[in-house]
């Protein structure tokens, strides 16, 4: 008798969706988003249909970074709630059928945890070495225009590693106690019921042990964009153990920020590393067909056969909002939205991506993050009229262009609306096979339009996008109805062979 198959895991049929706790909504009025705030809102995910949330830290932090530099990860920063509201949180989500990620960061601590407090106060405390401490600073350059990567420490003599802000300095994971010591804080939040993790920067946990230069970094590039040490892998390896060994298949999703797809798929490693990796070649891509093409047959070429599952991030915390980068197009904005929903793998969906945010425009004056990257993190405008749903103190950034127009209330009513939009996408997912975890295959088509056919058995759609600034004739063998198109027209009808300008279809078989 053939073993039964094993059923796919559901992070394999998911829509995520990426909360920015500072800027979703705020429940107490000190303008800055929080738990509770989330809990209060879920609804509006739940109507989305997202399956999963991913949440950016809510750690106790001096907010050096927003957040990416913890001072305790096993509790919760009084801007954001208590360890109480984390645990309604993830009740209320698993209530609703949805699941809950959280962000792991283990590059580095903040540089006001105990124990990096305990690292620098001298060299022979034991947590010496659970940090990366150095006579002599090598070339190495930080993130986030911190210049070089080692910071000199006056009262112990000794430089110490940071990757990004020297507010975050790096752990030693090739110390047994800091490993330790972290897989203590995988099982603390794995024991509260979290789903899974979102791993920050996982290709940087391992550091070439010989500390050489890098050409790159002497020419200016962060060791970050590129670090890609072998001991990274053992590191996930480890975590990849300790997250297997709960039940409930509990996901590890990581951040391998290298703009490349082939060094991106080592980070799935024989399955037994991360179960997905963020692959961000699309997520830089300008709206142009040819680029686009390129990255998603790369995908296909490097993952298919390593039989690792791609993802999908069109925008997220850290960089511009897609319909930004599509110089401020609504219609590409819309058009993207249908082929992130479409591709083989699992789509992460950014907050206000729904409603299609532009960056909010923000004066020097007011700018917080060190790396330049608040416009993509400005408050959802909830309500039409201002201050659109954040009572009390004005929210800790602007809200992006059109806040009203694009506000929640506003789309919930309009059924052209983007969310909307987005709704119908997910809903059709959902009912479909073919879109969630079919074949993907590239059709013949105009170099402006992008076409791919899904198949799941006999469950089968065609996907268009043209890029073109105009109509595009295109017809795909076979007949079709459009079963979504990214801008009015022809949905429900047959499909006639045209599309419109910078439109996305989803095109289902017609009777024949
Ligand atoms: C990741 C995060 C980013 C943060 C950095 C350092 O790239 O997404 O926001 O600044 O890691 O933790
Ligand atoms: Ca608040």
């Amino acid at each position: 008798m053939p073993a039964p198959m094993r059923s796919e895991p559901w992070w394999m049929n998911a829509v995520i969706y990426q909360i920015y706790p500072r800027s979703f909504a705020d429940s107490n009025g000190d303008g800055i988003g929080d738990l509770r705030g989330i809990c209060e809102h879920l609804d509006h995910i739940q109507a989305l249909g997202a399956d999963a949330v991913w949440l950016s830290p809510v750690y106790r932090s001096p907010m050096a970074d927003a957040g990416y530099d913890i001072s305790d990860y096993c509790d919760i920063d009084p801007i954001f709630g208590t360890l109480a509201d984390a645990q309604r949180l993830i009740e209320e989500a698993h209530r609703r059928g949805l699941r809950v990620l959280f962000d792991f960061v283990p590059n580095h601590t903040s540089d006001q945890h105990p124990w990096f407090i305990e690292s620098r106060s001298s060299r022979d405390n034991p947590k010496r070495d659970w940090y990366i401490w150095r006579d002599t600073p090598n070339d190495w350059r930080a993130a986030l225009g911190a210049g070089s990567a080692w910071t000199w420490d006056e009262a112990s003599g000794q430089y110490y590693l940071h990757l990004f802000l020297p507010q975050q300095p790096d752990l030693n994971w090739r110390n047994p106690e800091v490993v330790q010591a972290m897989h203590g804080v995988l099982r603390f939040w794995l024991d509260r019921g979290v789903d899974g993790f979102r791993i920050d920067v996982a290709h940087c946990t391992g550091k070439d042990p010989a500390f050489a230069d890098h050409p790159r970094c002497l020419a200016g590039e962060p060791l970050a964009d590129f670090n890609d040490d072998p001991y990274s892998h053992e590191v996930l390896r480890g975590l990849r153990r300790l997250v297997d060994s709960y039940p409930g298949d509990r996901v590890l999703v990581g951040e391998v920020n290298i703009r490349s797809t082939a060094s991106v798929v080592q980070y799935y490693g024989a399955g037994d590393e991360l179960h997905m990796s963020f692959n961000f070649p699309p997520l830089d891509a300008p709206w142009d067909p040819v680029v686009f093409r390129t990255c998603i047959r790369e995908v296909d070429s490097l993952l298919h056969p390593a039989n690792a599952w791609p993802t999908w991030v069109l925008s997220n915390h850290d960089n511009d909002r897609h319909r930004s980068r599509y110089g401020g197009s609504l219609r590409r904005a819309r058009a993207a939205a249908v082929l992130l929903m479409t591709l083989r793998g699992t789509p992460f969906v950014f907050q206000g991506e729904e409603l299609g945010l532009e960056d909010a425009r923000i004066e020097a004056e007011n700018r917080v993050d060190p790396g330049g990257r608040d416009g993509s993190r400005a408050p959802l405008p909830w309500l039409a009229r201002p201050p659109h749903g954040w009572i009390g103190a004005p929210p800790w950034l602007p809200f992006p262009p059109d806040a009203a127009d694009l506000s929640v209330e506003r789309q919930n009513a309009d059924p052209a609306s983007t969310l909307q939009l987005y709704r119908r996408l997910i809903a059709v997912r959902r009912s479909c096979p073919a879109l969630r975890t079919g074949s993907w295959e590239e059709l013949d088509s105009p170099p402006e339009v992008l076409a791919y056919r899904r198949r799941h058995g006999d469950d089968e759609r065609v996907v268009c996008i043209n890029f073109a600034a105009r109509p595009m004739d295109f017809a795909p063998p076979g007949s079709w109805r459009v079963e979504i198109a990214s801008e009015p027209g022809g949905r429900g009808g047959a499909y006639v062979g045209r599309l419109g300008a910078e439109q996305a279809v989803i095109l289902q078989p017609g009777e024949s």
